[in-house]
């Protein structure tokens, strides 16, 4: 077998139409475009790059933004003064902080001075609360969007095993709450892998669907999988490449090429899980705008 390609650039592309046109009838019935006000710390070139396509999109689907740039110096004290002014201001429906943060600074308590009515990234502790008590909530953008994936190729997630490889807050933890619960989208039996993991093939192998968020190159190869396997890479990573312009290629978790021989679908990075992340940051930047998850 080899896998059908999971487009998440062209599912993506329609999700901004989509965001695009209701942000038009927003402002159509006469109420300012949705804002996100964005802070990036400091000048990792990761960041950089994310911060740029998330402005790029906005522009896009008629979103106003800004970034606001702060200095790897930033003290604790300035930059949750920082938060709290665009917390206070009325004209900022959401709030981004890019991560990772310098190394002196607590991103737990960074975000938990987000107002959580304004977390678009989903990342605050009420959010994620509400996400596993099966409350409405920002749901947080990486693990919405594999699900929109899921859902724009009709892939089951229901009774299925799934197998989570990576315990981040930002996907893994959030993903397997998505996919565990009997409440939420996914309802599959969830297994959670992690560094502490023993024998990781002993749990991909039995898998239905892989999420893999690792942030290691070439972790999960064919040998780990089962046929027929549904594997989603969230993981991107710059390995060198002196064949490229820029010196580096972006590569997934999945040893791509053995991973697809097995697979039924698979996730290319880039071009997979990446862009979904930043549509639905638009889509949930437009909720925060009309208040739909916390009226009032
Ligand atoms: N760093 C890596 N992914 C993300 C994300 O989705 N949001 C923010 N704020 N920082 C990140």
């Amino acid at each position: 077998m080899s896998a059908k390609i999971i487009d998440g650039s062209k599912v993506a592309s329609e999700l901004r139409d989509e965001v695009r046109q209701d942000v038009k009838d927003w402002v159509d019935e006469g109420h300012r475009p949705p804002f996100l006000q964005a802070i990036l710390i400091g000048n990792n070139p990761a960041s950089n790059t994310y911060i740029g396509a998330k402005t790029k999109a906005c522009k896009e689907v008629g979103i106003e933004t800004d970034t606001l740039r702060l200095p790897d110096t930033v003290s604790a004290k300035e930059l949750k003064k920082t938060v709290r002014q665009c917390n206070q201001n009325d004209d900022v429906d959401g709030i981004l902080v890019q991560l990772p943060l310098p190394s002196h600074l607590s991103s737990h308590d960074v975000i938990e001075s987000i107002d959580y009515r304004k977390d678009v990234d989903g990342f605050h502790p009420m959010n994620v609360g509400r996400l596993a008590v099966g409350q409405p909530t920002f749901r947080s953008c990486t693990p919405a969007g594999i699900f929109e994936l899921l859902k724009y190729y009709s892939i089951p997630t229901k009774s299925k095993h799934a197998v989570v490889v990576g315990a981040s807050n930002i996907v893994g933890t959030p993903v397997s709450i998505m996919l565990s619960r009997e409440h939420s989208e996914g309802k599959a039996t969830t297994t959670i892998c992690h560094k502490y993991t023993k024998d990781l093939t002993q749990h991909t192998i039995a898998a239905d669907i892989i999420i893999v968020a690792a942030g290691q190159p070439n972790l999960i190869k064919g040998e780990m999988v089962k046929e027929g396997v549904v594997v989603i890479d969230v993981g991107i990573s710059r390995v060198a490449d002196e064949t490229r312009e820029k010196g580096y290629k972006l590569v997934g978790d999945c040893h791509f090429e053995s991973v697809r021989e097995k697979a039924s679908w698979i996730t290319p990075v880039p071009g997979g899980v990446g862009p979904m992340t930043v549509a639905m940051l638009m889509k949930n930047t437009l909720l925060a705008a009309k208040k739909s998850i916390y009226p009032g």
